[in-house]
Order: C-alpha cells, then sequence, then structure tokens
C-alpha cells in the first residue's frame, strides 16, 4: 500500500529533525512490507539507505487489536539497551522523533540480512542459529536482571496486557472456557513479574539472520517482566512451523532443543527449575493462541492442523510439566498422526 502524503511529509519531516537529511534533501521513501503494527520505510538518503519506523494506533490484522503509538518509544529503548550488551544483534539506532513517534535505523539489506521465517520456511534450517538466538536473547535478559534503572526505563506493563497477555491467553480462554482459569492464571502471573527486560516478540519474522548471527527487530512489546515469555514465544515458533512444512518436523524440533538449550544455558539471575518451568507453563498457552486466540497464525488454516495443536496444548494446560522437552516430545508423537507429508 502506498504511504499517505501525510505520512511522507512526516517522515520528511523527523528525518530532517534528526540531522539525518541536509535542509532541501527530498529523499526517495518507499514503504517496507511485513509490517502489521507500523508504517516502516527505507529512505534514499544522500548519506544512504536508513529505515524509519513509526507505530501505528491499530494492529492491520486486527481491528479490535488497539495498541498505544508511545511504544514506539520503548521499541528504540529496547534497541539502545540491547545494543549495549549484544551490539551486532540489533540494527543501530539513527535517531529519534518521540514527537511524530519515529525512529531512524541502519537499513539492513536483505540480500545479507534474510528474514529467519522465509529461511525456515524454505528448508534452510539450522539449529545452530537457534541456539544463537537463544543464547542472546539470554544475555539481554542476564544484563537486564535485577536493574533498577532499566525497570524503571520500561515500566510498560499497561501496554504488555493489551498487547500481548489478553489477545493470546486471555482470548483464547473465551474460546476455551474450561481452561479460562488456568490462561487468565498464567497471564496475571507473567504480568506480576519484573525481572528482567523483555522484548515481547521474539519470532522468526523480526529476527534477521545477519552476517554475525541473529539480528532482532520490531521491540515495540519491549517490558521490565518475566524473562520466561520471550523464551515461550520464541519456542512456540518451533512448533507450529512443523504444521506449515511437516516434512521437516524433524529439523525443527532441533531448533526448538538448542534454541531451549541455549536459552537456559545463559541464564544465570535465577534457578533454571523455576525459570524452566514457566517457560513450560506460558508455552502451551501461547501454542493454542496461535490456533485459538486473536492472532492465528497464519499458515495454520487446515483442521488438523488446529485439532493438532488443541490436543497437545490441552493436555499440557491441564497437567503442567517442568520441562519444555516433555511437550516437543508430546509434539513429535503427535506428528506421526498427521496426514503424510513425503520430502
Ligand atoms: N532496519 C531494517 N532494515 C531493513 N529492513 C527492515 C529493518 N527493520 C525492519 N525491516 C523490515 O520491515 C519488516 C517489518 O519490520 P518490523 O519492525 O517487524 O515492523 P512491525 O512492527 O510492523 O512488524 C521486517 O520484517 C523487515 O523485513
Ligand atoms: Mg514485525
Amino acid at each position: 500500500m502506498p504511504l499517505e502524503p501525510a505520512a511522507v511529509s512526516d517522515f520528511l519531516t523527523a528525518l530532517q529533525r534528526m540531522g539525518l537529511t541536509s535542509p532541501g534533501e527530498h529523499p526517495h521513501i518507499e514503504p517496507l512490507a511485513g509490517g502489521v503494527s507500523s508504517d516502516i520505510v527505507r529512505a534514499d538518503l544522500a548519506r544512504g539507505p536508513v529505515c524509519v519506523k513509526r507505530a501505528l494506533p491499530k494492529l492491520k490484522v486486527q481491528a479490535d487489536w488497539q495498541a498505544p503509538v508511545e511504544r514506539n518509544r520503548w521499541e528504540v529503548a529496547w534497541m539502545r539497551t540491547a545494543a549495549a550488551v549484544v551490539p551486532d544483534a540489533v540494527p543501530a539506532v539513527l535517531g529519534e522523533d518521540a514527537q511524530l513517534g519515529m525512529f531512524a535505523m541502519a537499513f539492513l539489506d536483505e540480500a545479507a540480512h534474510p528474514v529467519w521465517k522465509a529461511r525456515l520456511r524454505d528448508g534452510h534450517i539450522d539449529p545452530s542459529f537457534a541456539a544463537e538466538v537463544g543464547a542472546h536473547v539470554a544475555r539481554i535478559h542476564a544484563a537486564t536482571a535485577n536493574d533498577a534503572a532499566v525497570r524503571a526505563r520500561f515500566d510498560t506493563g499497561h501496554i504488555f496486557f493489551p498487547i500481548r497477555l489478553e489477545p493470546y491467553l486471555i482470548a483464547t480462554g473465551r474460546t476455551h472456557p474450561d481452561l479460562a482459569p488456568v490462561l487468565e492464571d498464567i497471564a496475571h502471573q507473567t504480568g506480576a513479574r519484573q525481572l528482567a527486560l523483555v522484548h515481547g516478540d521474539v519470532s522468526p519474522k523480526n529476527i534477521l539472520c545477519g552476517p554475525h548471527g541473529p539480528v532482532f527487530l520490531d521491540a515495540e512489546c519491549a517490558w521490565y517482566g518475566d524473562p520466561a515469555f520471550d523464551a515461550a514465544f520464541c519456542l512456540n515458533h518451533m512448533l507450529l512451523k512443523c504444521l506449515w512444512r511437516p516434512q521437516w518436523t524433524a529439523r525443527y524440533l532441533d531448533c526448538f532443543a538448542r534454541l531451549a538449550t541455549g536459552y537456559l544455558e545463559g541464564a544465570t539471575w535465577e534457578p533454571g527449575t523455576e525459570l524452566q518451568a514457566r517457560v513450560a507453563r506460558l508455552l502451551p498457552g501461547l501454542f493454542l493462541a496461535r490456533v485459538d486466540g486473536k492472532s492465528p497464525a497464519e499458515y495454520v488454516t487446515q483442521d488438523w492442523q488446529r485439532d493438532a495443536v488443541r490436543r497437545v496444548a490441552r493436555r499440557f494446560l491441564q497437567q503442567p510439566v517442568p520441562n519444555v522437552a516433555a511437550i516437543a516430545q508430546a509434539w513429535r508423537e503427535d506428528s506421526a498422526h498427521w496426514p503424510r507429508h513425503d520430502e
């Protein structure tokens, strides 16, 4: 969709105010595809291409999924905080215009930075990359755990609840009323924890495969809260990808295992058993949410897929387990009953 003239004008104003363009410079501005919650553009400046992002008041996926535009502020703040911990794992922030709710970052070209989701879909399934994702997320959590200043900077529970916990967990409880109390309990327990800086949307669509490893984008759900959320959120995608390309189930589950290990090995801020138990509790909730919550995965289109997720997710919501490997194992066993898919 082309940008409205008013939006183009806002991007130009912001670039000027951020000091990225000279007076009289009129760069070409091109919308980028893929964003669901923002206008995101490539601007070709005299200094080279940059990427500028602005949060939109409503997500394009779901009309009643409101998300305050102020979240752009926390996205930049997350990028800056993460850059101090894992500099290669975030795009360099080039400027911010808080008044217009925009920020500029280095433009990372797709040839050198393919989106992980596309790599997974196309069969480039690299468990060691998944391990790196887990390790990086853990480093950011570890570096920000028990840090009062970071905690004060990311006091965004009022945003995290409506954009993450409600649409995934609470909404799923409306589809599965027998599970509503447990899903609500998971949401409230998660929302009440303030342990480390959470990204909030660690999904393969928001991770680029860069020459120096994973690059994390799209931190607009940033929140000082329960780090288990990030781990469960990303592990969930490794389970879901099995439905997209069932012939590669074993390989996605290798990624699951390596992601979990990479993450848990770096989790130094609290006992691993407690952390893993929370991840294992969140995981089936988030899994079910991608079938019966407000944002179903777009490649889950068939009844056998939904039934498979419901079978496994419901079982672990009813009978929680303390380790994530048990959930992956159940999913692996369930996959034996799926329609046949040959390589
Ligand atoms: N710094 C960047 N350089 C190049 N492309 C980017 C950059 N940031 C985002 N993109 C592209 O734009 C898409 C959407 O960005 P994202 O931050 O995830 O927005 P949204 O919040 O709308 O999902 C990404 O999947 C990626 O393809
Ligand atoms: Mg995104």
